[in-house]
């Protein structure tokens, strides 16, 4: 059995910081999403692991996520010279996959339930493909499945705009080497891309079994900023564990599960977890209140945020006003006069929202 994650992609959703990183680089309570991903495939028993990679982002993935020594993983990198499509990356990471039965994971994608049962049940059945569903309020926002009484799939169908059922196909799937023949078969859709739904419909089509099972526990597609701080708030709600390496003066008070980095000082703060705060950062005068994820190096002084994702190196300075349900990306400078500011001055990047609310 072998692993495929996608890590590819446009990631145009997560403008502007999938501008100049990755988007599955992107920390969820300080851990890159496409981390989680590769933990998990691990823990089924999974350790021979292809990565696709864009030409844009790949080197910095591969850099960063290494050869898989510290997840105890084989990891190979595989170059998708374009966005093709999902189905169009199994094609790329064909001479890597062999003959072998493999799993396919979207590498923006989270989700609470183990894949090592799944694994276990898409072995012993024999089966061409096992696809994951949860059932979802937004159908036409997700590739949809219609399924009859016995879990057999008998239609997929990709964002439409009359769903046959509410149940959204999870980005995991457990696929037979048969997989491979129906992407041949299939061209691409209107949007240009190869579809993984269309290749496992033209399964269906050709009498192949595909089953599908509903996962139970919280799945997340980090697509988009609300996605990515539900994420945070949901991984640091249910995985985080206490602990403090940094310095905490004698007026700062710490409340709830908070975990604090290494060299990291923290001068009269409040924080009330669940937090999480990175390495080397400097917190002066400031409240984090819960679900915040602070990464490393970064600076806060006189600021005050709740349910935010702060990314590496950023800084935020004299910030009355609590921010909340936001994401500053890398090295962003946040800084207001310490008198009422008479001006606002401005260099933002392109895509970038600002709300005075
Ligand atoms: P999507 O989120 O569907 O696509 P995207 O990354 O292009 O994002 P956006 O819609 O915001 O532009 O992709 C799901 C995952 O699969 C994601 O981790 C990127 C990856 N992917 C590839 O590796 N190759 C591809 O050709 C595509 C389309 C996606």
């Amino acid at each position: 059995m072998k692993a495929i994650i996608l890590s590819g992609g446009k990631g145009t959703r997560l403008r502007p910081l999938t501008y100049t990183g990755a988007k599955q680089l992107v920390p969820v309570a300080n851990k890159p999403i496409l981390w989680y991903g590769i933990e998990s495939i691990v823990a089924a028993g999974v350790t021979d692991i292809g990565i696709i990679i864009s030409p844009e982002t790949g080197e910095e993935v591969k850099t960063k996520t290494g050869n898989g020594d510290r997840f105890g993983a084989n990891i190979t990198y595989i170059l998708q010279d374009k966005p093709a499509g999902l189905a169009h990356a199994v094609k790329v990471a064909r001479p890597f996959l062999g003959d072998s039965p493999f799993v396919m994971y979207l590498g923006d994608n989270l989700i609470q339930n183990e894949l090592g049962g799944f694994l276990t049940q898409f072995k012993e059945s024999q089966i061409d493909a096992l696809i994951m569903l949860r059932p979802v309020p937004n159908p036409s926002a997700f590739g949809v499945a219609q399924i009859d009484d016995q879990g057999r799939v008998i239609h997929l169908v990709e964002k439409p705009k009359v769903p046959p059922s509410n149940l959204a196909l999870v980005g995991i799937y457990f696929f037979a080497p048969t997989i491979h023949d129906a992407i041949d078969r299939i061209q691409p859709s209107p949007r240009g891309e190869l579809e993984i739904t269309d290749a496992i419909q033209n399964l269906i089509n050709h009498q192949q079994q595909v089953e599908a099972r509903q996962i139970e526990g919280w799945w997340l597609d980090t697509g988009k900023k609300d996605d990515l701080l539900e994420a945070n708030q949901i991984v640091l709600d249910t995985c985080l564990q206490s602990s403090v390496l940094g310095e905490v003066d004698a007026k700062s008070q710490i409340s709830g599960r908070v975990q604090i980095g290494a060299r990291s000082k923290l001068i009269n703060c409040t924080v009330r977890g669940p937090v999480v705060i990175g390495e080397d950062c400097h917190l002066e005068n400031c409240f984090i209140g819960p679900y915040s994820s602070v990464d490393h190096q970064v600076t806060l002084i006189e600021a005050d945020l709740e349910h935010s994702v702060i990314l590496r190196g950023a800084s935020i300075i004299g910030i009355q006003q609590r921010i909340v349900d936001s994401v500053i990306g890398q090295r962003a400078q946040l800084k207001v006069a310490p008198k009422r500011p008479k001006a606002l001055r401005f260099m933002i990047g392109d895509d970038s929202q600002i709300e005075l609310a």
